[in-house]
């Protein structure tokens, strides 16, 4: 039984607490949130759970040997480094950390004491990017053209992060798990509406080695919400609507095919393909569930989770640079490749 303690009962502690607490090889021992209006309903929901207002009672308490990080991204890196310190695995929500830097430290901290340290990819454990994942990953989409997404609503103004850290990190995230290529370079502008807050709208678009384009269209100041994802592939397009109650991903058998013209080498003739459009079987487990199963399960056995700290280092990186590039109207950021 691995025991587990959650610093951060906010708006998504909660779901962290629920599906930790139902799981049959794990427990939720201790909570922490410095506001005690949160504590108290803990304790009326999870009567054997203790709870503090001090998140250093948790993580040097005896009886928890994981913590689960859910607060805001500025406090990530204290939190995971003093858990890790402490001899505890760790699950911290996303983004793994304000800077890439931080990540590393985190990354470092963790490898050296032999702890598994997650970054909370939410999607990455969804059925619907599982099955894009295999689509993707099998040739049913052919060669990848381009990942765009739409992800927009009124959303809640964040204080410390602009739109991009909170919103796309959900494509980044995704299309780091469904692509495996990482962008060579990133432009990306935006705007803040609220003197002094950061951006609340912004649009972001990465390049790649080779003719594979994605980009990104994040928003807190939108009157619909939207969640809509395009993966167009040369064989077969997907689209992913995680508003749809049922059929969230459908597969469209439709594209282009380019011949250059027998009389005329200059010019092409493009010839349209329109099959069927089908829509998969996904799972139907909550993400949150398969993914704190899937972390208990590194735990126990010492293995390396999906999302590992060097995943959520990624995402932040990207997220740098189109930081970078939208505070310099859209320059293009060139990114170090992985050697
Ligand atoms: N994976 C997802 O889909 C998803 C969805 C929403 C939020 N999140 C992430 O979860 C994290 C929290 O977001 P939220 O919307 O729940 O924020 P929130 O502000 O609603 O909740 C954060 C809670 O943490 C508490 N807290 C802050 N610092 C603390 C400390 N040092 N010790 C104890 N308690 C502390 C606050 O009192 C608050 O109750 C963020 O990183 C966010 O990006 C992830």
């Amino acid at each position: 039984m691995i025991r587990i303690g959650v610093i951060g009962y906010g708006y998504w502690g909660p779901n962290l607490v629920r599906n930790f607490a139902d799981l049959r090889d794990a427990g939720v021992t201790m909570v922490a949130d410095r506001r005690r209006e949160r504590l108290g309903q803990v304790e009326r929901r999870y009567p054997s759970v203790r709870t503090t207002t001090d998140a250093a009672d948790l993580i040097q308490s005896a009886d928890v040997d994981a913590v689960v990080i859910a607060t805001p991204v500025e406090q990530h890196f204290d939190l995971t480094m003093a858990a890790l310190r402490a001899g505890k695995h760790v699950l911290v929500e996303k983004p793994i950390a304000s800077s890439s830097e931080q990540a590393e430290r985190m990354i470092e901290e963790a490898r050296r004491r032999r702890l598994v340290l997650m970054v909370d990819h939410t999607f990455v454990y969804t059925g619907a990017v599982q099955k894009i994942r295999d689509l993707t990953r099998n040739g049913d989409l052919g060669d990848i053209y381009y990942y765009d997404s739409v992800r927009i609503n009124l959303g809640l103004f964040q204080h410390d992060v602009n739109v991009l850290w909170d919103l796309a990190v959900h494509d980044l995230s995704i299309m780091d798990f469904v692509l495996q290529r990482q962008p060579t370079a990133v432009s990306a502008t935006g705007l803040a509406h609220v003197a002094g807050s950061p951006e609340n709208i912004a649009y972001m678009t990465m390049f790649f080695d080779g003719p594979l384009i994605a980009h990104v269209h994040v928003n807190w100041l939108a009157p619909v919400k939207i969640r809509r994802t395009l993966l167009g592939g040369s064989r077969r397009m997907v689209v992913f609507d995680d508003l749809e109650a049922s059929e969230k991903v459908k597969v469209y058998d439709r594209g282009i095919s380019v011949d250059p013209s027998p009389e005329n080498v200059y010019q092409m003739l493009v010839g349209y393909r329109s099959g069927d459009m089908w829509a998969p079987k996904l799972a139907l487990a909550e993400a949150l569930s398969a993914e704190a199963s899937h972390f208990i399960d590194c735990v126990s056995h010492g293995s390396e989770p999906t999302t590992d700290g060097e995943a959520g280092l990624r995402i932040v990186r990207l997220l740098e640079a189109a930081s970078a590039s939208m505070s310099a109207q859209g320059r293009l950021v060139t990114l170090e490749q992985p050697v």
